[in-house]
């Protein structure tokens, strides 16, 4: 404790709920209690937690793993003699700027979500783009927001003489001027090319070059573009003058381009060198959470809203349950019908549902469990979590859920639930008393 303060790091001990940001975990030895305390306060993930074991208790290395699947950030064995305090506040210094980024408006007010998978892919991004220059693939389904993923890094970027963000769809690009839209070209080098043009890797000198659908890359230009992406050199076409250019690179594809190569249709020496980090977007049905935070979002921004952000239960029922195979971007286009149609100032009702997004019949009798829920559940069991922690972390969401949709009335949430206000208020009770010991 001594050498933290003395190092700078300031600690305040747990007296009451937990401050969200970035904390410290000092133990002497694993136990189930500590594993609960830290899931709960890492809050699956989000909030970053770096668990320190005192010099007395050897770590045991599956005791990091422990750790880390039950939410902490990172595992350090305090080891004198190595300036553990230094390494400690270091680390803290970099969470809390990233914290800081987090919250800042061109992230917090442009991309929206709270669900741990979004938040986890989101930081990702913050600390590649604010803290190195390296390259990044982003990938996931359509719609998941993988460029605005990638211009936010753009926005991100710390060059003080930054350049500009150049987007090149390489779905688009035809294969005789490919080499051109790359490279550039001089006057004459081919019929038609009446005048010098920069290509891509010129225009993005000192900024980003955001080469999209790189999935759809065809092999020949691949290999064309290795060295240039190594090395940061390239010839114009039709010239023999080798030219610098600075950009960061950031790729996107829907394709999953670890089986492309397997399969001949990517080059793994390219794929290494665009990918030294990735960051898979998850598809909104692995973020149910985030769909009305989105919907106001997107609701706030349509141009027809006439100042109703509200929506009735039965739409929000409607938006959480229905599927998106188009992700967000499916989401964005619903809401703006449903804003274009809407009239008065009141909440957004299922009247404003346009005719062929009604659910069908069959819908309103589907069961509930059936989609996210099974997803969940789907993969805990891939992580080998058994029934029982299955149970109650449905119970614990539940009444959470149930809490929060009441605005913490706890007896109305008791009604909502199914139990008396004394169960409930027991089973929290009981909660808190796990967590504490
Ligand atoms: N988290 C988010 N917050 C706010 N808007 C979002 C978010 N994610 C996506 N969007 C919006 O959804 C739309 C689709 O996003 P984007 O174009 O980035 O997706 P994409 O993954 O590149 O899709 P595609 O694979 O089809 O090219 C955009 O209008 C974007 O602004
Ligand atoms: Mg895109």
């Amino acid at each position: 404790m001594r050498e933290l303060i003395e190092a700078g790091v300031e600690l305040s001990p747990r007296t009451g709920p937990l401050a969200p940001g970035p904390g410290l975990l000092i133990f002497d030895t694993l136990s189930a209690p500590l594993l609960e305390f830290v899931r709960e306060a890492s809050c699956g993930g989000v909030q970053r937690i770096l668990a320190i074991a005192e010099e007395v208790a050897p770590l045991a290395e599956a005791d990091c793993w422990t750790l880390l699947d039950a939410g902490a950030a990172d595992v350090l064995p305090w080891r004198s003699g190595q300036q553990p305090a230094v390494v400690v506040r270091e680390r803290l210094r970099r969470w809390h700027e990233t914290e800081r980024l987090l919250q800042a408006p061109e992230v917090a007010g442009r991309l929206v979500g709270h669900s741990p998978v979004w938040r986890e892919a989101l930081r990702r991004i913050v600390e590649v783009a604010a803290f190195t220059s390296d390259s990044v693939l982003i990938t996931g389904e359509s719609g998941t927001g993988k460029e605005l993923l990638a211009r936010l890094m753009h926005t991100l970027d710390r060059r003080t003489d930054k350049g500009a963000f150049v987007v090149l769809d390489c779905s688009a690009v035809t294969p005789t001027l490919s080499g051109s839209e790359f490279f550039g070209h001089e006057r004459g080098a081919f019929t038609g090319a009446v005048a010098e043009r920069d290509g891509a890797f010129a225009l993005a000198d000192k900024g980003t070059l955001f080469l999209d659908e790189v999935g759809e890359l065809p092999l020949t230009l691949q290999a064309e573009l290795l060295r240039v992406i190594e090395e940061r050199t390239y010839k114009r076409v039709g010239s023999n003058t080798w030219r610098q250019t600075h950009f960061r690179l950031v790729c996107a594809t829907n394709r999953d381009l670890e089986r492309e190569q397997a399969e001949g249709r990517f080059r793994s020496d390219l794929y290494y060198r665009i990918a030294q980090w990735t960051c898979q977007v998850p598809p909104l049905r692995e973020r149910v959470e985030d769909i009305l935070l989105l919907a106001q979002h997107f609701l706030q921004q349509a141009p027809s809203h006439s100042g109703a952000v509200a929506l009735e239960a039965a739409v929000r029922d409607y938006l959480v349950r229905r599927p998106y195979p188009g992700n967000v971007r499916e989401l964005k286009h619903l809401v703006a019908r449903m804003a274009g149609r809407h009239v008065g100032p009141g909440p957004i009702t299922v009247g404003d549902i346009p005719n062929n997004e009604r659910p069908s019949r069959d819908d309103h009798g589907r069961a509930w469990h059936v989609g996210d829920f099974e997803t969940a559940i789907r993969r805990a069991l891939g992580k080998g979590i058994g029934l029982k922690d299955i149970s109650r972390n449905a119970e614990e969401i539940a009444i959470r859920l149930a809490v929060e949709d009441t605005g913490g009335n706890l007896q109305k949430a008791a009604a909502k639930l199914g139990v008396t206000d004394r169960a409930l208020q027991m089973r929290r009770a009981a909660r808190r008393q796990k967590l504490d010991t």
